[in-house]
C-alpha cells in the first residue's frame, strides 16, 4: 500500500492493495469480540453506529468481566472462544485480547473461517504477523490490522496532498503523542515504544512512507513501580532525504496552547497540514484519559464502518494492511535495537 516516497508524488502501490477478497452479503453482519477490556466498550460503540453490523456475543478469560460487559453490550457470553468462531451467526471476529495472545485467537477465528480485525500492536513480532498473513492469503479472509488513526478524514486528506504532489517536495513529518497514562493502566501495556510507537509508524507508513534510517530514546520519568518506559522518541530520515520525529509519552498531558496531544504534522515546500487531537475535547474523562478526545471513538468507528462495509462487503483491503503492519513492527524493533545499542539503525 502505503510507500510513498517523499520526493516523488506518484504512489506506487504493492499488488496486494488491488487483490479484492470475497464478499460478505448478508443483510446483517455478525461480529464477535474474543476479549472484552476497556477497548470492547469504544468498539461496542462503533459497532452500534455501523448499519448492517451487529454484536452477535464475546468471549472473555474472566466471567465476571464477561458477564458484565456482556450485559453492557447486550450480546451473548459465549463459553469458549471456540464456541464463539464456531456460531454460524458470526461472519468476523474481533481480537481484542493482550498482545501476547494476538496470534493464538486470530489463528482460530480464521482456521473456523471467520474474517478478523485484531488490534494494534498486531503481534508481539514479524514472525507472527507474516503466520497470520500466510494463514489470511491460503483462506482467502481478511486480517484488517487495528490502525484506526488512519480512518479519519483529517488523516485521509493529507495522505491525499501528499500523493497528488500538492505539498511540493516534503519536507519532515511529526507525530507527537503526550497522554498522561496512570500507572495502573499501563501496566496492562508493553512500554509505549510497542504500545504507542505502533500508532505512530503505521501512521508515518500512510502518509508518507517508510523511513531508511532511524534512532530512538527512551525514558521512564513518573512510574513508581513499573519498569517499562514512559517516555520515547525516534528520528527518522526518508529515501528521499525528508526528516521524521515521533515522540509517545504516557508521562504527562500537555498543557500549553495548542497542544501536541495527538499532533501530526506534514511539512513540505508546496504546503503543509496537520491533524489533531484537540479539535473536538469534551469535558469528561474519556476510559483512561484525563477527558475526552472526540477522535478517539471516532476513529474506531469509522475503523469499523471501514471493516463492514468496505473490507466485508465490497472486498476492499484495509488502508493500512498486514503487510503494512509488518513494516510497522520492524520500526518498532529497529527502535528498539537502537535503543539497546545506542546507534542509528539502517532499515532495508
Ligand atoms: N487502537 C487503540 O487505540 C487501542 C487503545 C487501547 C488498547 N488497544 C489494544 O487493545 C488490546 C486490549 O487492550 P485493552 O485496553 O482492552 O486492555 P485490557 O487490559 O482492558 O483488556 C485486555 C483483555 O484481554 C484479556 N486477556 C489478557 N490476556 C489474555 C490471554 N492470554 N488470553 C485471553 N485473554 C486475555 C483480559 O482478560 C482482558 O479482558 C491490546 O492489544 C491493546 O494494545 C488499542
Amino acid at each position: 500500500m502505503q510507500c510513498i516516497h517523499t520526493t516523488d508524488p506518484s504512489p506506487s502501490r504493492s499488488p496486494l492493495e488491488l487483490t479484492i477478497m470475497p464478499r460478505l452479503t448478508k443483510e446483517t453482519i455478525g461480529l464477535g469480540f474474543i476479549g472484552a477490556g476497556d477497548i470492547s466498550i469504544l468498539h461496542a460503540r462503533a459497532i452500534e453506529k455501523c448499519p448492517g453490523a451487529k454484536l452477535i456475543g464475546l468471549w472473555n478469560r474472566s466471567q465476571e468481566r464477561a458477564i458484565q460487559r456482556a450485559a453492557d453490550f447486550n450480546c451473548r457470553n459465549y463459553e469458549t472462544p471456540e464456541a464463539l468462531v464456531n456460531d454460524p451467526a458470526i461472519d468476523a471476529v474481533l481480537v481484542l485480547t493482550n498482545l501476547e495472545s494476538h496470534l493464538e485467537y486470530t489463528k482460530l477465528a480464521l482456521n473456523a473461517g471467520k474474517a478478523v480485525l485484531v488490534e494494534k500492536p498486531v503481534g508481539v513480532s514479524i514472525a507472527e504477523i507474516e503466520e497470520m498473513n500466510q494463514i489470511a492469503k491460503q483462506r482467502d479472509l481478511v486480517v484488517m490490522p487495528g490502525h484506526n488513526y488512519i480512518y479519519e478524514a483529517g488523516m485521509m486528506r493529507i495522505r491525499e496532498l501528499v500523493e497528488g504532489g500538492d505539498l511540493g517536495t516534503i519536507c519532515s513529518a511529526y507525530v507527537m503523542y503526550n497522554i498522561h497514562h496512570p500507572e495502573e493502566v499501563a501496566n496492562r501495556y508493553p512500554g509505549v515504544v510497542r504500545q504507542i510507537l505502533t500508532h505512530h509508524s503505521y501512521m508515518l507508513l500512510y502518509l508518507v512512507g517508510a523511513p531508511k534510517k532511524l534512532c530512538a530514546m527512551k525514558s521512564t520519568l513518573h512510574y513508581k513501580e513499573y519498569q517499562a518506559e514512559d517516555i520515547a522518541m525516534v528520528q527518522m530520515q526518508m529515501p528521499g532525504g525528508a526528516l521524521a520525529h515521533f515522540c509517545a509519552s504516557f508521562a504527562a498531558d500537555d498543557h500549553a496552547s495548542d497542544p501536541w496531544t495527538v499532533m501530526i504534522k506534514v511539512i513540505g515546500t508546496a504546503g503543509s497540514a496537520r491533524y489533531s487531537y484537540r479539535d473536538h475535547v469534551e469535558i469528561k474523562p474519556g476510559l483512561v484519559h484525563s477527558q475526552t478526545y472526540t477522535a478517539y471513538q471516532g476513529s474506531i468507528t469509522n475503523e469499523i464502518r471501514f471493516f463492514v462495509e468496505e473490507c466485508l462487503r465490497r472486498g476492499t483491503p484495509p488502508l493500512s494492511t498486514l503487510d503494512d503492519a509488518i513494516t510497522a513492527q520492524r520500526m518498532i524493533e529497529a527502535a528498539e535495537a537502537s535503543i539497546a545499542e545506542n546507534r542509528i539503525i539502517e532499515l532495508s
